[in-house]
């Protein structure tokens, strides 16, 4: 690269900042991809005979064996893949592999290389939701028969199902899925002969390129061809809100867990001890989730803002677009798997769940709407429900369990069949509306997920 035009060398401490060598060499396999598609463009325009495309196709595929054997000496001087790749094939062939850069700029070759990769890694991540959805429909499927409170403000608000509230988090799960997918297509155009900047100059047959190496379409603009770098953005953004989405999941699991609530118990593959304290099963899969969706924002908002000042077209700051989406991609199916495992083998303790439904006053959204059903106004019978309420804690007694004298002495509408209005059944088959906690809604969208992820 320096031959000719340099006097003397990069100082050392420039050489190591400028090579991406150490984190590039992840996307090998896409830059002997392309390498490939691109040596056989060149020889569609007569760059290179038939013997010489073969001698580059094969020198390419042994330095990916090299690579994959680690016997492959990775280079800083070479700075990047592209060049290690490249300076390697030339050593195993030859002249030949001295004509494979003919017409192709690093710019194009890293956005084409970038893509595959961010592609790949988004298809991942979505069959890796996928599996966890499964999952979490599955332990919902195992506890329809099971009621907890809902919350609002962290008070307990209203009965509801357990299976409806594992089933939000599907709901959630599966926006990021198809996100992921969405991200996926972003990647999926070739910037391939974009050149450095402003196209190639041989006439190279782009639409063969794209189709070799499976792109659905072609980028039209060199400028943005080799610059954009929005893909990796629209990654990163998937990536940020599945993680705040497996962060609030957890918070849920974490709180579940507690000796206060008590729900459920993980299971000991995916929990862990304490060093001091003997009694101790910590829900430390949780608490990482938590912990890594700080680091995955934090990747997302840095590669915005390295993009932010940037003018058209390639800079050297697009070197720092990779090693946060390679830690994205890492951090996501770690804890994809885990999360799968710990929902696949949670247990739901049906003694505390059912003590929770106790106390609270649950029932009193319920007294109001005894009331409106009787052709009262809501808000006379807000307040009429609110006084039950103070009754039932001065007498120390819950909704169900306060008489219906004191009740008829609040207002005299209040009847026998009350009780069976503010029972927890009675509530929860009363929100038979689409999306509602009825158990027959319930099982209807559990019979609808399923058949989603078959
Ligand atoms: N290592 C570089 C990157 O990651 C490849 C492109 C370098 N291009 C250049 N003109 N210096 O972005």
């Amino acid at each position: 690269m320096r031959s000719g035009r340099f006097e003397k060398g990069m100082a050392d401490n420039m050489r190591s900042l400028n090579a991406s060598i150490s984190f590039d060499k992840r996307f090998y396999r896409e830059d002997i991809e392309a390498s490939k598609a691109w040596a056989r463009g060149l020889s569609g325009l007569g760059f290179l005979s038939e013997d010489e495309l073969g001698q580059i196709c094969s020198g390419l595929d042994q330095v990916a064996g090299e690579i994959e054997s680690g016997s492959f000496t990775f280079s800083e001087e070479l700075e990047d893949i592209h060049m290690n790749v490249e300076a390697r094939l030339s050593e195993l062939i030859g002249e030949a592999g001295a004509k494979l850069h003919t017409g192709r700029s690093r710019n194009d070759q890293v956005a084409t290389d970038f893509r595959l990769y961010v592609k790949r890694a988004a298809e991942e991540a979505a069959d890796a939701i996928g599996a966890l959805m499964k999952a979490v429909v599955e332990s919902a499927e195992a506890c329809q028969d099971v009621v907890i409170p809902a919350y609002t403000h962290l008070q307990r608000a209203q009965p509801v199902l357990f299976s409806h509230h594992l089933l939000a988090y599907v709901e959630m799960l599966e926006r990021d899925r198809r996100r992921f997918l969405w991200a996926a297509e972003q990647a999926d155009s070739c910037p391939l002969g974009s050149g450095a900047c402003v196209g190639n100059q041989f006439g190279i047959d782009r639409e063969k390129l794209q189709e070799d190496l499976g792109f659905s379409s072609l980028t039209s603009n060199s400028l943005d061809g080799v610059s954009d770098r929005d893909f990796a953005c629209d990654f990163l953004y998937a990536a940020s809100m599945l993680m705040v989405h497996l962060s609030r999941f957890s918070e849920d699991i974490i709180l579940w867990m507690t000796s206060e609530f008590g729900f459920v118990r993980l299971d000991d593959s995916v929990t862990s001890g304490s060093s001091m304290l003997p009694q101790k099963k910590n829900p430390d899969a949780c608490e990482l989730a938590r912990g890594k969706t700080g680091r995955v924002v934090g990747h997302l908002i840095g590669l915005l803002t390295c993009l932010k000042g940037l003018p058209l077209s390639y800079n050297k700051d697009l070197q720092e677009d990779k090693e946060g989406v390679f830690d994205t991609h890492d951090t996501l199916l770690g804890i994809l798997g885990v999360f799968t495992t710990m929902v696949e083998t949670m247990q739901v303790d049906r003694e505390r769940t059912a003590g929770s439904l106790e106390g609270g006053y649950l029932e009193a959204l319920g007294v109001a709407d005894y009331l409106t059903r009787k052709g009262m106004p809501f808000r006379e019978a807000h307040g009429l429900a609110g006084s039950c309420v103070r009754r039932a804690e001065e007498l120390g007694v819950s909704l169900p369990s306060l008489d219906l004298e004191e009740y008829r002495s609040i207002h005299e509408a209040f009847e026998e069949d009350l009780f069976e209005a503010i029972s927890v059944e009675g509530s929860l088959a009363d929100k038979d509306v689409p999306g509602g906690t009825a158990p027959s809604q319930v099982a209807a969208q559990l019979e609808r997920w399923r058949e989603a992820l078959k």
